[in-house]
């Protein structure tokens, strides 16, 4: 059973095509860097635009590339929430649209539940329930997955998400955006040790996050240090990058080990953007050694639909086809949109 997924809830225009939930037949991304990286940031009306014009050549190529025929697709999974309402809505009535003119079952998907489930495709399987980090861009989550369509968030960010922040300190440092694989590169090189940023809110008693005080700590850091002095040694500015995604690591390990333990689930799932991150994947795989731990290869951390489609393929399964009269979502919680009944 092929299902085509559709993702437009930021700024990546992506289709793809997934057979039974996991075997992706093609993964088509296109991104939108070049159009924001100039502004530091993604700007909404831009991605809405330009998701306007990739989003046909995309789907053409997703379904190309797998070698079916639309007419042979089961239903269409589409991303209906959270994420920039504009940028969503341009997937959803497009989704809309080929649903009517094919007369195919249209599927909505969170997109937290969509980056739980990139830990399935092309993997060994994990058994349920896991516990999933999502740390991404817009999220940093932890979230108890029972099943492909039950879950329950246990713990979130109280502020910026774990990726804003770096995108925030590569825009202070103007290193360029997205700022996640740069400040990587550089920490790469770079004394963990050297400045010793906080790390807040690991002794609160919860699961939630927070990296607001992170980012104000390097803002202050530079003010009095000097953006010219650091940058003019290339040794300081790793030593900066390092330090900076070092306290970012140990608060996403510590927490989600904390919750690991409360709710004794030693399956973890680790997703999202900022799971491409070499170090993090090193120091959790180091941290968890022993238990089961999955974290997806590079192209399924980042927003793509290949993960929409395979959480589709689930939602079709579990009956949870919903009317072309559907809005989208700028802020939903997972449990909100996939109600266990
Ligand atoms: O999942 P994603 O593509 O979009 C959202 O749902 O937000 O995540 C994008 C985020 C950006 O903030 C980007 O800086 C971060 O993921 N990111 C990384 C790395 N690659 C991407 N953060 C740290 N290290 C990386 N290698
Ligand atoms: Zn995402």
């Amino acid at each position: 059973m092929s299902i085509l997924g559709i993702e437009t809830s930021c700024d990546e225009t992506a289709c793809a095509v997934v057979a039974d939930g996991k075997q992706v037949l093609s993964n088509v991304v296109a991104s939108q860097v070049k159009i924001h990286s100039p502004y530091g940031g993604v700007v909404p009306e831009l991605a809405s635009r330009a998701h306007i014009s990739n989003i046909v050549p995309v789907m053409d190529e997703a379904v190309k590339e797998a070698g079916v025929k639309l007419s042979e697709i089961t239903a269409i999974a589409v991303t209906i929430g959270p994420g920039l309402i504009g940028s969503l809505l341009v997937g959803l009535e497009f989704a809309k649209a080929l649903c009517f003119a094919l007369d195919k079952p249209l599927i909505g998907v969170h997109h937290l539940a969509a980056h739980l489930y990139s830990i399935f495709l092309d993997e060994d399987s994990l058994e349920y329930p896991y516990l999933g980090l999502v740390v991404s861009g817009g999220h940093t989550s932890l979230i108890i997955a029972d099943s492909p369509v039950k879950y329950r968030e246990v713990g979130q960010t109280l502020d910026d998400a774990a990726g804003e922040a770096y995108d925030k300190v590569a825009k202070l440092l103007q290193l360029g955006y997205p700022g996640g694989p740069i400040i990587d590169k550089l920490a790469k090189d770079g004394n963990p040790h050297r400045i010793n940023f906080p790390r807040p809110h690991l002794t609160s008693g919860d699961f939630n996050f927070s990296f607001s005080g992170l980012k104000t700590a390097v803002v202050h850091y530079v003010q009095e240090q000097g953006l010219e002095k650091i940058k003019s040694d290339p040794c300081w500015l790793s030593d900066l990058c390092a330090s900076f995604q070092q306290a970012v690591i140990d608060s996403l390990l510590v927490k989600t080990e904390q919750a690991a333990r409360h709710f004794a689930l030693q399956r973890l799932g680790i997703t999202g953007g900022v799971a491409a991150n070499r170090q993090l994947r090193q120091e959790a795989l180091n941290r968890f050694a022993g238990w089961q731990l999955r974290i997806p290869p590079l192209k399924y951390c980042t927003d793509n639909a290949a993960m929409v489609a395979a959480i589709g393929y689930h939602l079709f399964l579990a009956k949870k086809i919903i009317p072309l009269s559907t809005n989208a979502y700028s802020r939903i919680k997972i449990d909100q949109l996939i109600p266990s009944d």
